[in-house]
């Protein structure tokens, strides 16, 4: 015979098994749900590599190879090679051009509204840098806005130029223009990289000069389309060493 104590301290005791069971189930369920998203946030970690960057645009004098600073005369008027800085990171080419007219005299390059076609916003291009009445050199993305070719598909071809595999003709071309060969867009340099014929329905984005009172030439910043392929135009890539104040042009040679 079972004594009723018993049988009181079994039935209060059973729900109290149960609980605890359902309670163990319970942390198990967390524990392996925990385990898998660490697994899955590891997994994502390794395909969605960290965007690092800057959280505001750095000021970079642009030197030539061995660090002196570039003047103006240094770059040759209407470019007829691809000079390339990187900025505002270290992985982001922008050309820099002495735009000039048909005989090779210095254009001063004023301030464009440019519209972006595919958003039909607009931004203001600030225009060249140079000594006064003669802000000749301009700066854009070297990277085109169509779907991301560089240097040497997208090239620019000075006043009187005909390009290559185009309508373009050497009477056509006036005061310079930015090509990419890769699927035909065009931009206009005079003209804040405006878009000239597409695929491309962005300008090239604009790379902010400063014409330092030493004559010397600083990036400052950038406007207009985001640099084709990144978030923004401050990430995406690897910034300079921390305290680094220059960026490096380089006339890469290519006609
Ligand atoms: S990538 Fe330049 S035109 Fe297509």
């Amino acid at each position: 015979m079972v004594d009723s104590q018993e049988v009181n301290n079994k039935t209060s005791e059973e729900p109290l098994d149960n609980g605890r069971r359902n309670f163990l189930k319970l942390m198990i369920v967390i524990s392996a749900g925990a385990a898998a998203a660490g697994v899955l946030k590891g997994a994502i970690g390794e395909i969605i590599a960290p965007q690092i960057g800057l959280t505001a645009f750095p000021t970079l004098q642009i030197v030539d190879t061995s660090g002196k600073p570039i003047v103006f005369d240094d770059i040759p008027v209407n470019t007829p090679t691809t000079w390339l800085f990187y900025y505002p990171l270290s992985n982001d080419p922008n050309f820099l051009i002495k735009l000039g007219d048909i005989n090779g005299k210095p254009l001063s390059v004023k301030p464009s509204t440019v519209t972006i076609p595919a958003d039909q916003t607009t931004f203001v291009s600030p225009g060249g840098v140079g000594p006064e009445g003669m802000e000749a050199i301009v700066s854009f993305s070297a990277i085109c806005q169509h779907l991301g070719c560089i240097p040497p598909e997208i090239h620019y071809y000075p006043p009187g130029q005909a390009i290559p595999g185009t309508a373009y003709g050497a009477s056509d071309n006036l005061y310079g223009i930015i090509h990419c060969s890769c699927h035909g867009s065009t931009y206009d340099p005079y003209h804040g990289a405006a878009v000239l014929t597409g695929p491309t329905s962005r300008p090239l984005p604009t790379t902010i000069l400063r014409y330092n009172s030493d004559g010397t030439i600083s990036a400052v910043s950038m406007i207009g389309p985001t640099i084709y392929g990144k978030p923004s135009d401050l990430t995406g890539g690897t910034p300079f060493p921390a305290g680094q104040v220059t960026t490096v042009v380089q006339n890469t040679g290519e006609a």
